[in-house]
């Protein structure tokens, strides 16, 4: 088990963003051969936004966060973007990003795929360990490049969004309670895209993979930091599909008013999905000083991710 050290540390500010264009299941039903109530029922999603580069979606999003830290991007120490569909192979699009928003301090690229966002905010987090003061950690994905959207068995679940959070050293205790990273490759074949392709999908096997990652590792996290699931405020799972969420969600113990779900109106934006869901939880004030948050992703690879999150800041 990886030890927690001491220093303070507080998600500060807090931000989101999606493309403008929704595609609806309808708009799927017109041209594909599927349905509106097959892709409801088997995944949980009603529609997705597709549209922006990852660039765009992420200065949007980190500017919406840092505005609420208040802090300008000259007074950031760290920049991680996690992201598996980079605007370019050089430079790194947190490169672009940093071009736009005028910051010269240490900046890149980390992909864990759709677990991505959890391995970079323990990353930053160990950063804030290590000395520094604040740290801007972005998951986006604009998967909408990556899909063939002919392609009813991927087409219909995967899309574009940005979430951003800000991490400050603070007196008090660290917010990161405790966290699990890992990988099973033997499913490294399941979830796949070559450079300048398509995502491919072996969905079912996937599907059962998840659920007992997510269910494992969401454990793991609560173990280290020493709570049990009814301590948890909000659990903010990946959102691939509505049936893995409830199926681990069921195992952990944990109902339905302490989900956050955004999976329907954003479908699967594998890097953004946790961020997107935990902004908008704390946009609606679903979550309080002080509650602890559990996070866990999963994606190809198979990557997983979890952690648990003492929610709030040190101006509250
Ligand atoms: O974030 C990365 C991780 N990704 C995931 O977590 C995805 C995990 N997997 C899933 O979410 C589900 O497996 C899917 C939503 C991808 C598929 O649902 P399923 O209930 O596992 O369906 P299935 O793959 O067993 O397919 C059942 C049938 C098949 O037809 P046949 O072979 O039984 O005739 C598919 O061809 O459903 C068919 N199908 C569709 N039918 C209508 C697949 N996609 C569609 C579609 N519309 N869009």
């Amino acid at each position: 088990m990886p030890g927690l050290s001491g220093r303070g540390s507080s998600i500060v500010g807090w931000g989101s963003a999606l493309p403008d264009q929704v595609v609806t299941n309808a708009d799927f039903q017109a041209r594909l051969d599927t349905s509106d109530e097959w892709i409801r029922e088997r995944t949980g999603i009603h529609e997705r936004r597709w549209g922006g580069t990852t660039a765009s979606l992420s200065i949007t999003a980190a500017s919406r966060a840092l505005d609420m830290a208040g802090l300008t991007p000259g007074e950031l120490d760290l920049v991680i973007l996690s992201t598996a569909t980079s605007d370019q192979t050089v430079p790194a699009t947190s490169a672009v990003i940093a071009g736009e928003l005028g910051y010269s301090c240490g900046t890149f690229d980390l992909d864990a795929a759709c677990a991505g966002f959890t391995y970079a905010f323990v990353v930053g987090h160990s950063m804030l360990q290590a000395g520094l003061d604040n740290i801007l950690i972005i998951g986006c994905d604009t998967l909408s490049n990556i899909i063939d959207k002919d392609d009813r068995s991927t087409a219909v679940l995967f899309a574009d969004g940005a979430g951003a959070l800000v991490l400050k050293a603070t007196p008090g205790e660290a917010c990161l309670r405790g966290w699990d990273l890992g990988i099973d490759t033997s499913a490294l074949h399941l979830l796949w895209c070559n450079k300048g392709g398509y995502i491919t999908m072996e969905g079912k096997e996937v599907f059962r993979k998840a659920v007992r990652a997510t269910i494992d590792s969401a454990n793991s996290a609560l173990e280290q930091s020493k709570l049990t699931s009814d301590a948890i405020a909000l659990f903010v799972p990946h959102q691939a599909n509505k049936r893995i969420i409830d199926a681990a969600a069921q195992r952990l113990e944990i109902p339905e008013d302490r989900l956050a779900i955004v999976l329907d109106r954003t479908g699967n934006t594998s890097s953004a999905s946790i961020p997107l869901a935990l902004c908008e939880a704390a946009d609606k004030g679903r979550i309080s000083h002080g509650d602890h948050v559990l996070l866990a992703g999963f994606g190809a690879g198979m990557t997983w991710a979890s952690m648990v999150v003492r929610w709030g800041n040190s101006k509250q």
